[in-house]
């Protein structure tokens, strides 16, 4: 018998061994719901096998491997056995319809709850304002209960059962799931899963000695072994402390903590953190959000010699919590937070592990083209690492509540005679408007001076240069700036997967240097785009003649064309040289539906081969859909500053 053979007659026989202990659990349940019951049966005979032999990986080891695949099992049925009827029914209509996500009118936004309406009632108050955004994914910053003062904008969990208080209640939480769900919107969360805030039940009972939660941390008595660790380690966040060990006082003892030292790291070697992390996870499913955001993936195994960032193993966890979504909770899906090297970042998408995934680098290269004014890196980038697993999706960003990380390939920039570290420095210069051509008020983070390596804070507003037209008062400046800010969206939503914009951009929300007096604050430049909606402004967002207005107004009718296109919805895409380094060209095409979209990254207008249309969009005579003028692909096309076109053949 080969190994594989034995692993499927191992699995067989564990599921019989423990199917009656199931039954058992889910007696009441399936008397409910028997037609519901025959699902989840088949649904976990046919995951059983995969999640079997991932836990044996992780820990065969184990002398009471068996204990913990049993009570692994039983939480598993017993979120199914908890989820309320219509989550049932949502889980059958995402099965019957498994890439839903990936659909042209899929329009994502994020928020943090208390700046954009205060608490959860609020938000519900917000929702026309979304519905007329066309919103129709909306990820609420971390909203679980938090130490007071600095808890890294709520990514310190000290309970991932309680909401906030000052925001509402778990309840209020899942009424508004199931309101927006009805209203078309679907709700996502976080799971930040690498770490639990010190206030922690589990934190502050290992810190009383108690030898069961010590053994959720990586809790050392001495040096000896964290300076062995730190040898190979990142620093994340060197500002706040060098290293990634943290004293604590009150232990005596060495803890680790990747991020904040009051973020520690939850030890995944220990079977039973993966147990009572996945029954959180699954309690987070039966609220009714949809989808959750997985914090700070890559960094959930250690390996002692490695940077302990995307082992193996952190794989096979987050397959193996995918398999117990598929069981009890199959609507639930993924979303991928890994902000590392782009040939990192694509393992983590699969169906059987994250369905969707953030795309630090389109991100990273929409700046770095308005920069540069040229878009050889970001054309070199896309036609090469674009694509990704089957039936799942990019998440398609600008911003967000992190900074900006420089993330392309090095051999990508050099194979274009880019000297990778030199245009790093540039890029940081130019955003923190220490450049003669920076049109950029952004702010460094976590400027290490050990490695000169930096990260960007900034809205996207400030950083695209309104900010500072404003304070000029250059109306010419004012609409280049607006100019950049639309093209930069044109970008998000139309090269295949979800766009995400963060709440705030569409009204040009401008950076807020504020956080500079508050010491919970000061030390994280990243509060400085974290900034409070101000409602009283809506005025001059109605106002097409102001550029918070124009913006506003712009966004909605592109986000609306989006929506209207179906060559827009899928993942295929294809970047085409266009013979102008300032130019970038791409065809869309989904079901026999096709657009062309090009894209001027400079301030000067541009020319444009229209035989290229003819070779690339298949036509003669096309329409842009965002002017609606017509064009015929003969001769030259100029295409203004920053103008994009969106063109449909006629
Ligand atoms: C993620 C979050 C970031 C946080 C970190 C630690 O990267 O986006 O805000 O600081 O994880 O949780």
């Amino acid at each position: 018998m080969n190994t594989r053979e034995w692993l499927r007659t191992e699995a067989t026989l564990s599921l019989e061994r423990l199917l009656p202990r199931v039954l058992a659990e889910l007696e009441a349940a399936r008397h409910h719901d028997p037609t519901g019951y025959v699902r989840f049966e088949a649904r976990l005979k046919r995951e059983w096998p995969r999640l079997f032999e991932l836990l044996l990986d992780l820990y065969g080891q184990q002398y009471d491997f068996f204990y913990h695949l049993e009570a692994i099992l039983l939480s598993t049925a017993r979120a199914w056995a908890s989820r309320r009827p219509a989550l049932r029914a949502l889980d059958e209509a995402r099965e019957a319809e498994p890439t839903w996500f990936q659909q042209q009118t899929m329009v994502g936004a994020v928020l943090y709850i208390d700046l954009f309406a205060g608490t959860l009632t609020g938000l519900r108050e917000r929702l026309p304002y979304l519905k007329q955004l066309g919103i129709t994914y909306l990820h609420l910053m971390p909203l679980f209960l938090a130490p007071e003062g600095k808890n890294d904008g709520g990514y310190a969990v000290s309970s991932y059962r309680t909401v906030q208080p000052e925001l509402g209640t778990m309840e209020e939480l899942a009424e508004l799931a199931d309101t927006f769900r009805e209203q078309g919107i679907s709700l996502v969360v976080d799971f930040v899963f690498n770490h639990t805030s010190d206030e922690h039940e589990w934190a502050q009972r290992a810190r009383a000695g108690e030898a069961r939660y010590e053994q959720f941390y990586f809790i050392f008595p001495d040096r000896t072994i964290p300076d062995q660790y730190d040898l190979t380690l990142r620093e994340i966040f060197p500002t706040v402390r060098r290293g990634n060990f943290t004293w604590d006082e009150a232990m005596g003892r060495w803890i680790w903590t990747t991020f904040n030292s009051f973020q520690w790291d939850l030890n995944y070697a220990n079977p039973e953190v993966f147990r009572v992390m996945g029954e959180e996870l699954l309690f987070l499913a039966n609220v009714g959000v949809e989808v959750l955001r997985l914090d700070a993936v890559a960094f959930v195994w250690k390996r002692l010699g490695t940077n302990c960032e995307n082992q193996p193993e952190a794989h096979k966890i987050i397959q193996a919590y995918n398999a117990l979504t598929r069981i009890a909770c199959p609507a639930l899906l993924f979303k991928s937070e890994a902000i590392v090297h782009p040939d990192e970042v694509v393992k983590y998408i699969d169906q059987g592990e994250a369905q969707l995934s953030y795309n630090p680098l389109l991100m990273a290269l929409c700046w770095e083209a308005l920069a540069t004014r040229e878009v050889r890196l970001l054309a070199h980038s896309l036609s090469t690492r674009w694509r990704i697993a089957e039936g799942c999706s990019w998440v398609n960003y600008l911003r967000g509540h992190d900074d900006i990380g420089w993330t392309f390939d090095d051999d990508d920039a050099r194979a274009l005679q880019i000297d990778p570290w030199g245009h790093r420095q540039f890029l940081n210069a130019f955003y923190t408007g220490d450049h003669p051509a920076s049109f950029a008020r952004g702010v460094p983070f976590q400027a290490n001076p050990a490695t000169g390596d930096a990260r960007i804070s900034g809205t996207l507003a400030s950083l695209a240069g309104l900010e500072a037209a404003m304070q000029q008062r250059d109306l010419r400046l004012i609409d280049l700036a607006v100019r950049r800010i639309l093209l930069l969206h044109s970008i998000i939503l139309s090269a295949g997967g979800m766009p995400l914009i963060y709440l705030g951009d569409e009204v040009a929300t401008l950076n807020n240097y504020d956080y500079l007096y508050d010491p919970a604050q000061a030390d994280d430049s990243r509060w400085i785009h974290r900034v409070r909606f101000n409602w009283e402004e809506h005025a001059r967002w109605r106002d097409p003649e102001l550029p918070e207005g124009k913006i506003f107004h712009e966004l909605q009718r592109l986000i609306a064309l989006r929506k209207s296109q179906p060559a827009l919805a899928g993942m295929h895409l294809e970047v085409f040289a266009t013979g102008n380094a300032h130019l970038l060209g791409y065809v869309r095409r989904h079901k026999g539906s096709r657009l062309v979209i090009i894209a001027n990254v400079s301030e000067l207008p541009q020319q444009l081969e229209a035989n290229l249309l003819r070779l690339h969009g298949s036509g003669y005579r096309f329409r842009d859909l965002v002017s609606g003028n017509d064009i015929e692909a003969s001769g030259t096309l100029s295409v203004e500053a920053y103008q994009f076109f969106w063109l449909e053949r006629l």
